[in-house]
């Protein structure tokens, strides 16, 4: 995806929406860009659906607008939209076999016979349906249905399909094929998708971007790499892969070097834009951390290790900190390991740390303004 020279085909503007007094989405600015394959990923109830309905015209925002292709849409109907819906449940018409499925909104629109099946046979080649035009939804899988649901919504030639949670009926591995299938597709197509899922491995795995939400909240947007490795709050550093994650006190601060105190001891980081005595949070990879025998500069933090759980392509080891709290770490296979109840210097390359600040740091703020006022 070229991001330099990419035009926005969706712009959520400020967006807030209610349902009576309780607010699900909370002011949401989001540009989704042509071509673009934009992953919503969050937990349950944090309002992916509801963004993916207001995007389709099924729900009127309370406050904000939605422009599609560079027109207001915010109160235009769903038929009039260039966008079409392909639900987690299918919702294919049971009677009708799959052409007649597939056909439907071209019979709508009064389209030439002959043309409707010319049409179809092509989306179904594009599926890898090819041979199912007979079939009942009843007679096929679920990740055939699920293919007639994508290519029924395809056929119209959307600009934007929206997806919500497509592959969730589906088995780990058929999950997985149809991932990297979508994907094709996808850029087969150049058509945007704008996809909703709460597993991060799929958002991972398919998305160009990753919109993370927490309770109606647009936490980060980012490319995978990015909201992997520099998560902005705790919650996508949390959420997001497996992380260490630390409460501490700049309690130095040199050029971008930080020294921070943490409830176990001290340690190092770099960053720019926090201040001296600021609470922050700090995100360490399992992968980045490390121990060592002997101390290491800017680290005072020590602990004992618990135990090593062997996972197949690395082992897991868990140190229990004085205060009790366990961090854990990945190991090479390969790695020769301390044996258990061994005391150990924990420490990180300080570039690989991720320090972020928390919310506790607006109060912060308040307090920093009015002492320098
Ligand atoms: N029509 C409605 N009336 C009242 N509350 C609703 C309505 N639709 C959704 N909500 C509420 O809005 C919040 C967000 O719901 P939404 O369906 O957008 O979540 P989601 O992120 O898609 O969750 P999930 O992963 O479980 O599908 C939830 O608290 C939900 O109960
Ligand atoms: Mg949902």
């Amino acid at each position: 995806m070229d991001y330099e020279n990419a035009v926005p085909i969706v712009q959520i503007k400020n967006v807030s929406k209610y349902f009576g007094d309780n607010q699900v989405l909370k002011k949401i600015n989001l540009d989704i860009y042509k071509g673009e394959f934009l992953t919503l990923l969050g937990s349950s109830g944090c309002g992916k659906t509801t963004t993916l309905r207001i995007i389709a015209g099924f729900e009127i925002p309370t406050e904000g607008s939605v422009v599609i292709a560079n027109k207001d849409a915010t109160n235009l109907q769903p038929y009039n939209r260039d966008v079409n819906t392909v639900f987690q449940s299918y919702a294919l018409f049971t009677h009708m076999n799959v052409f007649d499925n597939i056909a439907f909104g071209l019979v709508e629109k009064k389209i030439k016979k002959s043309e409707i099946k010319k049409k179809v046979e092509e989306i179904l080649e594009l599926v890898q349906l090819n041979n199912f035009e007979k079939r009942k939804p009843s007679e096929m899988s679920g990740g055939q249905k699920q293919r007639v649901a994508i290519a029924r919504a395809l056929i119209n030639n959307p600009k934007v399909l929206l997806l919500d949670e497509p592959l969730a009926a589906l088995d780990l591995k058929l999950r997985k094929q149809m991932q990297l299938e979508l994907k094709h597709l996808q850029q087969q197509l150049g058509v945007t998708f704008v996809y909703v899922t709460h597993d991060q491995e799929e958002a991972l795995t398919m998305s160009d971007r990753i919109g993370v939400m927490n309770k109606g909240i647009l936490e980060q947007i980012g490319t995978p790499k990015e909201i992997y490795e520099q998560p902005k709050t705790k919650f996508v550093a949390d959420f997001i892969g497996e992380s260490n994650i630390f409460e501490a006190t700049v309690s130095k601060k040199i050029g971008k070097n930080l020294e921070l105190v943490i409830e176990d001891g001290s340690v190092s980081a770099i960053g720019n834009e926090f201040k001296k005595n600021e609470i922050v949070s700090i995100s360490v990879r399992l992968e980045h951390m490390k121990l060592s025998k002997e101390p290491i500069e800017g680290f005072c933090l020590n602990g004992v290790i618990k135990e090593h759980i062997y996972t197949g392509s690395n082992i897991k080891t868990v140190v229990q900190l004085p205060s009790g709290k366990c961090i854990k770490l990945n190991n090479h296979p390969d790695t020769e390991l301390n044996s258990k109840g061994t005391l150990v210097n924990v420490y990180w390359d300080l570039e690989k740390a991720v320090v972020m600040h928390t919310k506790d740091d607006s109060l912060y703020n308040i307090i920093n303004d009015a002492v320098f006022k």
